[in-house]
């Protein structure tokens, strides 16, 4: 475990001999080498029932997430990224199939699942700053600790001077940065993110990307990120999982093989996100009222994906 996690920090020593906090999932999976499988998700199917009929929103959907890796999910809007995620997250039980941390089952929430939400979910009755230092209140971190930790990566966020302001008097992205600050805190062994930056401004949007790859590069974090957006997808990712329209299910995962910080501009860049834009384009266009693919030639889809299906 390195002791920086991108962010500067001066917090306490955790030795393996250490038992393992609340606070600090990360811990319980220190025996899984980076690059090992944390997670493993198989087979998962998601009908939702409506009065009168049934809706799959997901169907045989698998994914091994490796430790230490960001992994972003990206297709079509109401594909079922938002429905996967709740899954991860115990909020959901999936119709059929399983999702593992360390071999374990998870079928219920647990803190060593962090998520940031699409529609922030913050206590409006709270500040800032009591927001963030929430799951730390709960898991007894004491006061000092809490509000040094909170202040950090209130300050990474960019919200320094919004620590002691009520929720309704944060913009949208505002609150989302509320929402990325309060999971982070926490170390969980994975943050769970969905759509997180999708509410900021362009400007914002970039600096939250930098700044979580400053956290990826400097830690083991392991990030399932949900995403619209091909370049955030390909600017922050290990791995990008595409997804085919609804009901999701896994169309190709394709390795991003640079390294970061990357540029956006660079030709192997531009071609991967033409690539994949194409793709999502077609999966609006080409697909039947009942939500089945309708597959088209993959001429565009050639060398730069190296599907690992
Ligand atoms: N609780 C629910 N009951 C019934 N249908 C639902 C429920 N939640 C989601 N759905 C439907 O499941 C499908 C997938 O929804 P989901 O929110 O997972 O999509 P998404 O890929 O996250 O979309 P977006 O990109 O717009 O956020 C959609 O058709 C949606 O209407
Ligand atoms: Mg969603």
């Amino acid at each position: 475990m390195k002791a920086n996690d991108g962010i500067k920090t001066e917090g306490p020593k955790y030795r393996s001999s250490d038992r393992v906090r609340a606070d600090r999932t990360d811990l319980l999976y220190k025996d899984i080498p980076e690059g090992g499988t944390l997670m493993s998700i198989k087979d998962l199917r998601v009908v939702y029932q409506t009065d009168d009929s049934e809706m799959v929103a997901v169907d045989n959907f698998s994914l091994d997430v490796k430790k230490g890796e960001l992994v972003s999910i990206i297709g079509p809007s109401g594909c079922g990224k938002t429905t996967i995620l709740r899954c991860i997250a115990g909020l959901l039980q999936p119709t059929s199939g399983t999702i593992s941390m360390g071999g374990k089952p998870c079928t219920a929430p647990g803190s060593d699942r962090g998520m940031v939400f699409q529609d922030f979910a913050l206590f409006p009755w709270r500040s800032v700053k009591q927001n963030v230092e929430f799951g730390m209140e709960v898991a007894g971190v004491p006061k000092e600790e809490r509000e040094e930790r909170a202040m950090r990566y209130i300050q990474a966020v960019g919200l320094g001077d919004f620590a002691d302001s009520r929720i309704h008097e944060l913009s949208g992205g505002m609150k989302q940065r509320v929402g990325i600050a309060r999971a982070l805190v926490m170390h969980p062994a994975v943050t769970l993110m969905d759509e997180p930056f999708g509410a900021l401004d362009a400007q914002t949007r970039n600096i939250m990307q930098e700044q979580l790859t400053r956290i990826i590069m400097h830690s083991e974090r392991t990030v399932i990120f949900i995403t619209h957006s091909v370049d955030e997808a390909l600017y922050l990712s290990d791995r990008v999982v595409i997804l085919t329209k609804r009901p999701s299910t896994v169309y190709k995962v394709i390795d991003v093989p640079w390294n970061r910080p990357r540029d956006r501009a660079c030709p192997e860049f531009t071609k991967l996100r033409r690539d994949i834009l194409d793709f999502l384009e077609s999966q609006n266009v080409m697909s039947n009222d009942s939500g089945t693919m309708t597959k088209k030639p993959e001429k565009h889809l050639g060398d730069m994906f190296r599907s690992k299906e």
